[in-house]
């Protein structure tokens, strides 16, 4: 979507927070979640409620849901009447407008695809004021709306090649450099749980993308962000069953939220060197695949009981990430993995799980996060967590026995941190916010691009 600052609209926005003179009160009075088009008058009025209550999260949402409802057609260019009151939520408004202006049926053809692309709005018109933060705004929700695509695409079209591919786009455009390690690599540099992972997956590649961007000044030591990069998890020989499986390809939104970040990295002007370490594979079944009881060495030299093919995600992240604290030695860790269903059961499609070993590093995510409406929910590493993931005859096990249900987050959390030495690092749990059937207002159905704002504002309050 373009924006503009002068033009004829085909329709203009008038947010109010009272009833409009000429306009029936019975149709309209500016309360919270009103709207009211007058086709003949090319116009929207847009109730906003009690200006004193007005809220960030509820100005993305209403904006989002006007964008919605104006994507039927019949409207390319909008323009939107200013009101002083929104002066504060400026990125609120054209955030939530552009985050809703996207569709899913990439995948159509002919006319039925022509009419999805039709029904998405060309040019939005806003005062010249807010040219200073539309340009970046613009730039997010672009980045937004390629994470989602990525995450709802197909695993036999978004797959391991096509993945690093786009990484390698990204890094092209955004000054980062950027190395792909196949398979050899991987097998030279001793990382038995990605490859025990890929081991059932025959001719489907395992990679591993590390892209490192570096402006001009920035420190040494980076941000590092690891995505979990699963291309479809079928749970393997604990295979998942009919109504867990089917949208399984989203299981690589993690390293798709790694991708949109890295996007943005240039474009927002962030100060900070950034590394991004995206480990990629399937998890399939076939007579080479892992099995419970199998026992892999990680990259940090740690042996794995593997007691459940299923919890798949920790073990290439496990790779991932000590190779990524020895190799770039950061200042912070964050990770992110649709990991547990635990986590979808605990916080459902409204809070991410975040846990860590560093405060300071938890309480700077959540605050991003309250801002950009991404919230997270931090969650327990107990001690006894960390022992319960510990293995009886190697080190530790990637499940544990029988009670894997209690704590299922934690505990995820509390085998990921035998991987991170003494790194500051965070763990966030995308698996319910991630990909939803039922979106909110400024959501697209599937793949929500969550995390991508939320890094994007961390990396700047930095
Ligand atoms: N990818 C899944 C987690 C998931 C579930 C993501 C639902 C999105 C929606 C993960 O690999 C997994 O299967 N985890 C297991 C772990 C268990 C076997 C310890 C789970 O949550 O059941
Ligand atoms: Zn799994
Ligand atoms: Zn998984």
């Amino acid at each position: 979507m373009k924006i503009s600052y002068s033009g004829k609209p085909d329709i203009q926005i008038i947010p109010s927070f009272t009833a409009i003179k000429g306009v029936d009160k019975k149709l309209f009075k500016g309360e919270a979640g009103e709207s009211l088009i007058i086709p003949t008058e090319k116009k929207l009025y847009l109730g906003l409620g009690k200006k004193d209550k007005l809220e960030s999260a509820d100005v993305r949402a209403t904006f989002a849901k006007t964008a919605k409802s104006l994507m039927t057609g019949k409207y390319s260019k909008i323009g939107i009447k200013w009101n002083s009151a929104l002066n504060k939520f400026s990125t609120e408004v054209l955030e939530g407008f552009m985050l809703a202006n996207h569709h899913v049926a990439k995948y159509k053809t002919g006319k039925e695809l022509k009419k999805e692309n039709e029904k998405l709005i060309q040019e939005l018109i806003v005062p010249k004021e807010l040219k200073k933060e539309s340009g970046d705004i613009v730039k997010v929700a672009e980045a937004v709306h390629y994470v989602r695509d990525i995450v709802t695409g197909p695993p036999n079209i978004v797959t391991t090649d096509y993945v690093a591919n786009e990484a390698k786009k990204i890094a092209r455009a955004g000054a980062a450099s950027i190395k792909v390690y196949d398979k050899a690599w991987l097998k030279k540099n001793k990382m038995g749980a990605i490859l025990g992972v890929n081991a059932g997956s025959g001719k489907k590649g395992a990679k591993l993308v590390v892209l490192d961007y570096k402006p001009s000044g920035a420190k040494k030591a980076p941000i590092m962000l690891v995505g979990k990069g699963l291309i479809f998890d079928s749970g393997g020989y604990n295979l998942k069953p009919t109504k867990h499986i089917e949208d399984m390809q989203q299981d690589m939104a993690g390293g798709a939220t790694v991708l949109g970040v890295f996007k943005l990295l240039k474009q927002l002007k962030i100060k900070r060197r950034v590394v991004g370490v995206i480990p990629l594979t399937d998890n399939m079944i076939d007579s080479d695949a892992q099995r419970p009881s199998d026992i892999v060495t990680a990259y940090n030299g740690k042996t794995i009981e593997i007691r459940n093919t299923d919890a798949e995600g920790r073990l290439i992240l496990a790779d991932a990430l000590a190779y990524g604290v020895k190799t770039f030695k950061p200042e912070y860790t964050i990770d992110l993995a649709t990991l547990t269903g635990a986590c979808v059961v605990a916080l459902g499609d409204r809070y991410a799980g975040v846990m860590g070993n560093d405060k300071k590093l938890i309480e700077g995510l959540v605050a991003a996060g309250e801002k950009t409406d991404e919230l997270l929910w931090e969650l327990p590493i107990h001690k006894d967590f960390k022992e319960a993931m510990k293995g009886i005859i190697g080190d530790i096990r990637n499940a544990d026995n029988g009670t894997s249900y209690m704590a299922g987050s934690s505990k995820a959390g509390a085998f990921l941190e035998y991987f991170v030495d003494k790194s500051k690092w965070a763990h966030l749990d995308i698996a319910g916010t991630a990909y939803v059937s039922k979106p909110k207002a400024h959501e697209s159905q599937y793949g929500t691009g969550y995390g991508v704002r939320l890094l994007a504002e961390f990396l700047r309050a930095l």
